[in-house]
Protein backbone atom coordinates (compact mmCIF):
# COMPACT_ATOMS: atom_id res chain seq x y z
CA UNK A 1 0.00 0.00 0.00
CA UNK A 2 1.16 3.23 -1.02
CA UNK A 3 1.88 6.25 1.62
CA UNK A 4 -0.84 8.23 0.20
CA UNK A 5 -3.18 5.03 0.26
CA UNK A 6 -2.31 4.86 3.95
CA UNK A 7 -3.73 8.18 4.62
CA UNK A 8 -6.95 7.75 2.84
CA UNK A 9 -7.63 4.04 4.71
CA UNK A 10 -6.39 6.20 8.56
CA UNK A 11 -8.95 8.87 7.13
CA UNK A 12 -5.88 11.77 7.46
CA UNK A 13 -6.23 14.24 4.68
CA UNK A 14 -3.83 14.48 2.41
CA UNK A 15 -2.09 17.94 1.74
CA UNK A 16 -0.56 19.10 -1.63
CA UNK A 17 0.29 22.93 -2.95
CA UNK A 18 1.72 23.51 -6.10
CA UNK A 19 5.49 24.90 -6.22
CA UNK A 20 7.61 25.83 -9.31
CA UNK A 21 11.25 26.67 -7.65
CA UNK A 22 13.48 25.66 -5.02
CA UNK A 23 13.39 28.15 -2.58
CA UNK A 24 8.99 27.70 -2.36
CA UNK A 25 9.67 23.70 -2.79
CA UNK A 26 11.78 23.74 0.37
CA UNK A 27 10.24 25.99 2.43
CA UNK A 28 6.98 24.05 1.70
CA UNK A 29 8.80 20.44 2.25
CA UNK A 30 10.11 21.73 5.40
CA UNK A 31 6.21 22.82 6.42
CA UNK A 32 5.53 18.85 6.15
CA UNK A 33 3.47 19.18 3.14
CA UNK A 34 2.60 15.21 1.27
CA UNK A 35 2.66 16.57 -1.97
CA UNK A 36 4.41 19.39 -4.03
CA UNK A 37 2.95 19.10 -7.67
CA UNK A 38 4.57 21.02 -10.32
CA UNK A 39 1.39 22.43 -11.90
CA UNK A 40 1.33 23.34 -15.75
CA UNK A 41 -0.48 26.02 -13.70
CA UNK A 42 2.68 27.61 -13.93
CA UNK A 43 2.22 28.85 -17.34
CA UNK A 44 -0.60 31.06 -16.19
CA UNK A 45 0.84 32.23 -12.72
CA UNK A 46 4.69 32.38 -13.43
CA UNK A 47 4.67 33.04 -17.34
CA UNK A 48 1.94 35.12 -17.77
CA UNK A 49 0.00 32.85 -19.88
CA UNK A 50 -3.62 32.89 -21.02
CA UNK A 51 -4.10 29.68 -20.29
CA UNK A 52 -1.83 26.52 -19.32
CA UNK A 53 -1.53 24.87 -23.30
CA UNK A 54 1.39 27.12 -24.41
CA UNK A 55 3.26 25.24 -21.56
CA UNK A 56 6.07 23.12 -23.04
CA UNK A 57 7.27 19.97 -22.21
CA UNK A 58 10.80 21.53 -21.59
CA UNK A 59 9.52 24.07 -19.62
CA UNK A 60 7.86 21.44 -17.48
CA UNK A 61 11.11 19.49 -16.99
CA UNK A 62 13.51 22.73 -16.45
CA UNK A 63 10.56 23.86 -13.06
CA UNK A 64 10.71 19.92 -12.00
CA UNK A 65 14.50 20.02 -11.35
CA UNK A 66 14.06 23.67 -9.70
CA UNK A 67 11.55 22.06 -7.43
CA UNK A 68 13.66 18.76 -6.72
CA UNK A 69 16.32 20.54 -5.82
CA UNK A 70 14.17 22.12 -2.74
CA UNK A 71 12.33 18.91 -2.20
CA UNK A 72 13.01 16.53 0.56
CA UNK A 73 9.91 14.19 1.99
CA UNK A 74 7.31 15.12 0.10
CA UNK A 75 5.91 13.34 -2.73
CA UNK A 76 7.22 14.82 -5.93
CA UNK A 77 4.35 15.19 -9.33
CA UNK A 78 4.62 16.60 -12.45
CA UNK A 79 1.93 18.06 -15.04
CA UNK A 80 1.86 16.59 -18.45
CA UNK A 81 1.62 19.45 -20.26
CA UNK A 82 -0.92 19.53 -23.14
CA UNK A 83 -0.32 17.49 -26.00
CA UNK A 84 2.28 15.42 -24.64
CA UNK A 85 0.61 12.54 -23.94
CA UNK A 86 -1.86 12.37 -27.29
CA UNK A 87 -0.89 8.33 -27.56
CA UNK A 88 0.54 6.02 -25.17
CA UNK A 89 3.74 6.13 -26.78
CA UNK A 90 4.43 9.92 -26.83
CA UNK A 91 3.20 9.83 -23.01
CA UNK A 92 5.57 7.20 -22.14
CA UNK A 93 8.50 9.52 -23.45
CA UNK A 94 6.85 12.17 -22.05
CA UNK A 95 7.00 10.70 -18.88
CA UNK A 96 10.36 8.87 -19.13
CA UNK A 97 12.03 12.84 -19.27
CA UNK A 98 10.12 14.35 -16.43
CA UNK A 99 11.39 11.23 -14.28
CA UNK A 100 14.61 11.03 -15.44
CA UNK A 101 15.47 14.65 -15.66
CA UNK A 102 12.95 16.47 -13.56
CA UNK A 103 13.11 13.56 -10.66
CA UNK A 104 9.39 13.52 -10.75
CA UNK A 105 8.12 10.45 -8.35
CA UNK A 106 4.66 10.88 -10.29
CA UNK A 107 2.85 12.33 -13.22
CA UNK A 108 -0.76 13.83 -14.00
CA UNK A 109 -2.55 13.46 -17.09
CA UNK A 110 -6.17 15.27 -17.33
CA UNK A 111 -9.28 13.40 -18.69
CA UNK A 112 -10.70 10.24 -18.99
CA UNK A 113 -9.82 9.40 -22.39
CA UNK A 114 -6.17 8.64 -21.14
CA UNK A 115 -7.54 5.08 -19.44
CA UNK A 116 -5.21 3.05 -21.81
CA UNK A 117 -1.85 5.58 -21.61
CA UNK A 118 -2.53 5.37 -17.94
CA UNK A 119 -2.77 1.21 -17.98
CA UNK A 120 0.46 1.40 -20.69
CA UNK A 121 2.75 3.65 -18.36
CA UNK A 122 1.52 1.98 -14.65
CA UNK A 123 2.79 -1.23 -16.81
CA UNK A 124 6.26 0.18 -17.14
CA UNK A 125 6.57 1.68 -13.55
CA UNK A 126 5.38 4.97 -14.07
CA UNK A 127 3.10 5.96 -11.50
CA UNK A 128 0.04 8.00 -12.52
CA UNK A 129 -2.15 10.98 -11.02
CA UNK A 130 -5.65 11.20 -12.55
CA UNK A 131 -7.08 14.62 -13.23
CA UNK A 132 -11.54 14.57 -13.72
CA UNK A 133 -13.61 17.66 -13.57
CA UNK A 134 -12.37 20.78 -14.75
CA UNK A 135 -9.61 20.00 -16.78
CA UNK A 136 -7.58 23.42 -17.72
CA UNK A 137 -5.88 21.53 -20.73
CA UNK A 138 -9.39 21.24 -22.19
CA UNK A 139 -10.44 24.87 -21.42
CA UNK A 140 -11.42 26.19 -25.03
CA UNK A 141 -13.66 22.07 -25.01
CA UNK A 142 -15.74 23.00 -21.79
CA UNK A 143 -15.97 26.71 -22.48
CA UNK A 144 -14.31 28.14 -19.86
CA UNK A 145 -13.03 27.66 -15.91
CA UNK A 146 -16.20 26.51 -14.83
CA UNK A 147 -18.05 23.91 -12.41
CA UNK A 148 -18.46 20.68 -14.05
CA UNK A 149 -20.92 17.67 -13.29
CA UNK A 150 -24.19 19.80 -12.34
CA UNK A 151 -26.40 17.94 -14.58
CA UNK A 152 -26.92 14.33 -13.54
CA UNK A 153 -25.09 12.89 -17.11
CA UNK A 154 -22.08 15.17 -16.30
CA UNK A 155 -22.10 13.94 -13.02
CA UNK A 156 -22.66 9.91 -13.66
CA UNK A 157 -20.46 10.07 -16.39
CA UNK A 158 -17.70 11.98 -13.94
CA UNK A 159 -18.89 8.72 -11.33
CA UNK A 160 -17.25 6.35 -13.90
CA UNK A 161 -14.26 8.11 -15.14
CA UNK A 162 -13.36 8.18 -11.95
CA UNK A 163 -13.62 4.04 -11.49
CA UNK A 164 -12.20 3.79 -15.15
CA UNK A 165 -8.80 5.51 -13.90
CA UNK A 166 -8.58 3.61 -10.79
CA UNK A 167 -9.17 0.75 -13.04
CA UNK A 168 -6.52 1.66 -15.42
CA UNK A 169 -3.97 2.07 -12.59
CA UNK A 170 -4.11 5.08 -11.41
CA UNK A 171 -2.95 6.19 -7.95
CA UNK A 172 -4.16 9.31 -6.88
CA UNK A 173 -7.03 11.27 -8.68
CA UNK A 174 -7.57 15.26 -8.46
CA UNK A 175 -10.79 16.38 -8.70
CA UNK A 176 -11.31 19.96 -9.66
CA UNK A 177 -13.93 22.32 -9.36
CA UNK A 178 -17.15 19.89 -8.80
CA UNK A 179 -20.16 20.37 -6.54
CA UNK A 180 -19.17 19.08 -3.52
CA UNK A 181 -21.36 15.67 -2.85
CA UNK A 182 -20.33 14.73 -6.46
CA UNK A 183 -16.81 14.54 -5.09
CA UNK A 184 -17.59 13.00 -1.72
CA UNK A 185 -19.60 10.58 -3.48
CA UNK A 186 -16.72 9.62 -6.32
CA UNK A 187 -13.84 9.35 -3.03
CA UNK A 188 -15.91 6.98 -1.53
CA UNK A 189 -16.27 5.09 -4.42
CA UNK A 190 -12.80 4.45 -4.87
CA UNK A 191 -10.07 2.30 -3.37
CA UNK A 192 -7.41 5.12 -4.25
CA UNK A 193 -7.41 8.86 -2.42
CA UNK A 194 -9.16 12.05 -4.47
CA UNK A 195 -7.27 15.49 -4.01
CA UNK A 196 -9.99 18.53 -4.51
CA UNK A 197 -9.44 21.69 -5.61
CA UNK A 198 -12.99 23.60 -5.71
CA UNK A 199 -14.50 20.28 -5.02
CA UNK A 200 -15.85 20.03 -1.15
CA UNK A 201 -14.01 19.23 2.14
CA UNK A 202 -14.96 15.24 1.62
CA UNK A 203 -12.01 14.41 -0.94
CA UNK A 204 -9.29 12.73 0.88
CA UNK A 205 -7.25 15.71 0.33
CA UNK A 206 -6.72 19.14 -0.74
CA UNK A 207 -4.63 21.30 -3.31
CA UNK A 208 -4.50 25.13 -4.01
CA UNK A 209 -2.39 26.92 -6.46
CA UNK A 210 0.47 28.71 -4.29
CA UNK A 211 0.09 31.83 -5.77
CA UNK A 212 -3.52 31.86 -4.38
CA UNK A 213 -3.27 30.80 -0.79
CA UNK A 214 -0.63 33.25 -0.59
CA UNK A 215 -2.90 35.89 -2.09
CA UNK A 216 -0.77 37.03 -5.15
CA UNK A 217 -3.72 36.08 -7.72
CA UNK A 218 -3.76 38.43 -10.88
CA UNK A 219 -7.05 38.69 -11.68
CA UNK A 220 -10.45 37.28 -10.62
CA UNK A 221 -9.46 34.96 -7.37
CA UNK A 222 -11.05 31.55 -7.60
CA UNK A 223 -13.76 31.79 -5.05
CA UNK A 224 -12.71 28.24 -3.32
CA UNK A 225 -9.56 29.22 -2.96
CA UNK A 226 -8.26 31.23 0.56
CA UNK A 227 -5.35 34.16 0.98
CA UNK A 228 -3.80 32.13 4.02
CA UNK A 229 -0.96 34.79 4.16
CA UNK A 230 -3.44 37.59 5.09
CA UNK A 231 -4.52 35.81 8.31
CA UNK A 232 -1.37 34.55 9.23
CA UNK A 233 1.48 37.42 7.56
CA UNK A 234 3.59 35.41 7.06
CA UNK A 235 4.74 32.75 3.91
CA UNK A 236 5.82 30.00 6.47
CA UNK A 237 2.89 30.24 8.93
CA UNK A 238 0.26 30.66 5.75
CA UNK A 239 1.35 27.36 4.60
CA UNK A 240 1.59 25.56 7.68
CA UNK A 241 -1.96 26.97 7.97
CA UNK A 242 -3.00 25.74 5.33
CA UNK A 243 -1.53 21.93 6.19
CA UNK A 244 -2.79 22.60 9.41
CA UNK A 245 -6.47 23.93 8.30
CA UNK A 246 -6.52 21.00 5.47
CA UNK A 247 -5.72 18.19 8.30
CA UNK A 248 -7.78 19.12 11.18
CA UNK A 249 -10.66 19.19 8.16
CA UNK A 250 -11.33 23.18 8.51
CA UNK A 251 -10.30 23.65 4.94
CA UNK A 252 -12.33 24.39 2.84
CA UNK A 253 -15.33 25.57 4.25
CA UNK A 254 -19.21 25.57 2.56
CA UNK A 255 -18.08 29.06 1.87
CA UNK A 256 -15.05 27.63 -0.47
CA UNK A 257 -17.48 24.64 -2.11
CA UNK A 258 -19.70 25.03 -5.25
O1 LIG B 1 -1.67 22.86 -12.78
C1 LIG B 1 -2.06 22.83 -11.61
O2 LIG B 1 -1.64 23.60 -10.75
C2 LIG B 1 -3.07 21.85 -11.27
C3 LIG B 1 -3.79 22.03 -9.97
C4 LIG B 1 -4.74 23.14 -10.09
C5 LIG B 1 -4.45 20.78 -9.51
O3 LIG B 1 -3.33 20.96 -12.02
Amino acid sequence: MTKLEKLKQNGEKITCLTAYDASFASIIDQAGIDVLLVGDSLGMVVQGQPSTIPVTLDDMVYHCQLVARGRQKSLLIADMPFMTYSTPEIAFDSAARLMQEGQAQMVKLEGAWVAETIEMLVERGIPVCGHLGLTPQSVYTLGGYRVQGNKEEDAERLKEEALLLQSAGASLIVLECLPGKLAAEITASLRIPTIGIGAGKDCDGQVLVLYDMLGITVGKKPSFSKDFLQETGSITTAIVAFIQAVKNGTFPSLEHTF
